[in-house]
C-alpha cells in the first residue's frame, strides 16, 4: 500500500466518492486521517464500513504513521439509516471495489453486527478461525471509531467494545448531533463511568474520547 499524505488521500477518496455531502466527507478524511496517523500501538476498528471512505481514510493515515492493521465491521444486512435512508446490501460490492481502486485492499473487512464483532473479537473460536495464536496478534484496540448511524445498536455495539480498547486508547463518534442516534448519549455515558474522558469536540458531528483506565 502507498504512503499518501493527506491532500493525497482526500483526492483519492474524492475520485470513489458518491455521496451527497463533499463537506462532511472532508470533515471525516482530515479527521480519521490524523487520528490513524497518530495510533501507535494496538489495531484501528471503525464500526459501519458503507462504501469505505472511512475505512480508506483510516488506512492512508495509519499508512502515514505507524502502519497499524484497519478493521472495518458492517453486515450489509439492508438497514436504515437515522434519516431512514436505506443502505442497501450491494454496498458490500461498492465497498470492495473502492478498495481495490484506492489500493487499499490490506483493510480487512469483518461481516457480522457491529456488537456480535465486539462479543466475538479475539475469543478462543476467533482467533482459530483466523488461524492466528494470541502471540503474534495485535488484538487490542487503539482506535475505535463509531459510525453505524444507528440508534437501536450503538449503546450496546460500544459496551461489546469497550473492555478491548487498551489504556489510553482513543474512540471516536460520529453524529454526536443528531440526538436521535445516540453516539451523543453514549458519550456522555462512558465518561460518566470514569473509564473514558472526553477529549476533544473538533466539530458538533463528533466526539472523541481516550480511555483512561
Ligand atoms: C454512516 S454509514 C458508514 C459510513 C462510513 N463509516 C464512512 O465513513 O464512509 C453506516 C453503515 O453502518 C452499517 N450499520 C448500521 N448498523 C450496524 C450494526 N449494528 N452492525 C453493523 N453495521 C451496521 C450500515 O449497514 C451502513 O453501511
Amino acid at each position: 500500500m502507498k504512503v499518501l499524505s493527506l491532500q493525497e488521500t482526500h483526492d483519492v477518496i474524492l475520485d470513489i466518492f458518491t455521496g451527497p455531502s463533499v463537506e462532511a466527507l472532508n470533515r471525516r478524511v482530515v479527521m480519521l486521517y490524523n487520528l490513524a496517523k497518530n495510533v501507535e500501538k494496538g489495531v484501528i476498528v471503525e464500526l459501519g464500513t458503507h462504501h469505505g471512505y472511512g475505512a480508506i481514510a483510516l488506512a492512508f493515515g495509519t499508512r502515514a504513521g505507524h502502519n497499524r492493521p484497519v478493521y472495518t465491521v458492517d453486515d450489509y444486512v439492508g438497514r436504515k439509516d437515522w434519516i431512514r435512508t436505506k443502505y442497501p446490501p450491494s454496498d458490500y460490492n461498492t465497498f470492495q471495489n473502492n478498495i481495490a481502486a484506492t489500493g487499499t485492499t490490506e483493510i480487512i473487512h469483518i461481516k457480522k453486527s457491529a456488537f456480535d464483532a465486539g462479543a466475538e473479537w479475539c475469543t478462543d473460536a476467533y482467533l482459530n478461525k483466523h488461524n492466528v495464536g494470541p502471540a503474534h496478534f495485535v488484538y487490542k484496540v487503539g482506535l475505535l471509531y463509531i459510525d453505524t448511524g444507528n440508534a437501536e445498536t450503538t449503546k450496546y455495539d460500544f459496551w461489546a467494545w469497550a473492555p478491548h480498547i487498551m489504556k489510553g486508547g482513543i474512540v471516536a463518534m460520529r453524529d454526536t448531533n443528531a440526538r436521535n442516534v445516540g453516539t451523543d448519549i453514549v458519550a456522555k455515558q462512558a465518561v460518566k463511568t470514569g473509564q473514558f474522558g472526553e477529549l476533544d469536540s473538533p466539530d458538533a458531528w463528533f466526539v472523541i474520547l481516550e480511555k483512561i483506565v
